[in-house]
């Protein structure tokens, strides 16, 4: 008797465990890079999310319901996202992920939401095939594709001569590679040739053999995709040795953080982005006052990114409670809701407006280039060209 009591408490407490409803503040989870070198980007990011918090705080939350943003250092391997990931399901059980900082985590990382069916934002991750990973997966990051063609656009505008290109990138990182493909792809469509190819890995600091190369190749246009660490090493070592002309860095490159690295060295180089602080609307004048504020210059676009993750889930889960009331839903139920609403839905962000296709594909309107005026040996600005 006593034994069958015993079964029937632990099925009930199992059964009330399993119908958790969504608790207040509701809980969306931050994968991002807190620590190892992407925490480069990842920081960038967590600024983002953590303005976000403030600004949808003040502004009454979820229909009145404040958000709760919970961190999980994804650091910058596949195993320390496929953690940070597990951990905010499972043990925080929040409704929705904001993460990973790498496309080569993601890939590790958003299967595993995907299974578990909490959607995911990647703020960051703009390899080829990302949404694609899953249902769950959506990203407010525009693929290589739409965005790295602008740089080379611009460096050709810059120097209409440019007719030889030197193309570098991380062999062992998945967003580098694919980014370098587009790269290497809107070269040739301009006409340029593509004289040499040099791959490196984004944990090599010694980059001589390679800048050797493309030195005497003679080109007038050199392109990189790497992170920042590799990147900011690599240019600082291509103009050390004697290289004059034009650089594009890439996607993993787009980063104040990398200044300390090339210091004076990383004067001129052209890279592409996927926000300009000037966007008119008023999340993004929200946004860079609050950022100008704390900071005392311009967001850069990793923040940005990020606040748009976390306004576009807070923006769905006002629809998906219009609907039906988030606390009287299961969590499992409000993540599929959640899930849904977020590809119906049309937002205003720092991006400017943006939504998602079916697949979670963002469709971003303006792509934009900067090119890094540096001011001392570590601090430098985004100057916009158009
Ligand atoms: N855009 C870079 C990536 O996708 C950070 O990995």
């Amino acid at each position: 008797m006593k034994r069958i009591s015993a079964l029937m408490v632990s099925l009930a407490v199992l059964s009330v465990a399993h119908a958790q409803n969504v608790p207040s503040p509701i809980p969306i989870g931050i994968a991002v890079a807190q620590t190892s070198n992407t925490a480069l980007l990842g920081q960038e990011q967590v600024v983002g999310t953590q303005l976000a918090e403030k600004y949808f705080y003040a502004r009454g939350g979820v229909n009145g319901t404040p958000i709760k943003l919970i961190y999980q250092d994804a650091a910058g391997d596949p195993n320390t996202a496929i953690n940070a990931f597990t951990a905010l399901i499972n043990q925080s059980k929040v409704v929705g992920i904001v993460g990973p900082t790498l496309s080569t985590q993601a890939f590790a990382a958003d299967p595993i939401a995907d299974r578990a069916k909490v959607p995911v934002l990647a703020p960051s991750n703009t390899a080829k095939g990302i949404p694609q990973i899953g249902e769950f997966i959506a990203r407010v990051s525009a693929p290589v594709a739409l965005v790295a063609p602008n740089a080379v656009r611009a460096a050709l505008k810059l120097n209409p001569k440019i007719k030889k290109v030197a193309v570098m990138y991380a062999q062992n990182d998945t967003f580098a590679t694919s980014e370098t493909g587009t790269f290497q792809e809107t070269a040739k469509a301009l006409g340029l040739d593509v004289v040499t190819v040099q791959k490196f890995q984004t944990t090599d600091n010694d980059f001589t053999t390679q800048v050797t190369s493309v030195l005497s190749s003679g080109v007038e246009l050199v392109i990189i995709s790497g992170l920042a660490n590799d990147g900011g090493n690599l240019i600082k070592q291509l103009r050390q040795l004697g290289y004059k002309g034009v650089i594009v860095g890439g996607n993993g490159l787009n980063t104040a953080n990398m200044f300390p690295v090339c210091g004076k060295l990383c004067d001129g180089v052209l890279i592409a982005q996927a926000y300009n602080p000037s966007v008119n609307n008023t999340s993004n004048k929200a946004f860079v006052e609050a950022y100008r504020a704390q900071y005392k210059k311009d967001p850069p676009q990793f923040s940005a990114q990020a606040f748009t993750a976390v306004q576009v889930f807070v923006e769905a889960l006002k629809a998906v409670d219009k609907k039906k009331k988030l606390s009287t839903m299961s969590i499992e139920d409000a993540r599929e809701a959640l899930n849904a609403q977020i590809l119906v839905g049309k937002y205003r962000t720092p991006l400017g407006e943006v939504l998602f296709d079916k697949e979670g594909e963002i469709l971003q309107k303006s792509f934009y280039v900067a090119q890094i005026k540096m001011i001392d040996d570590k601090n430098g600005k985004y100057i916009f060209l158009r």
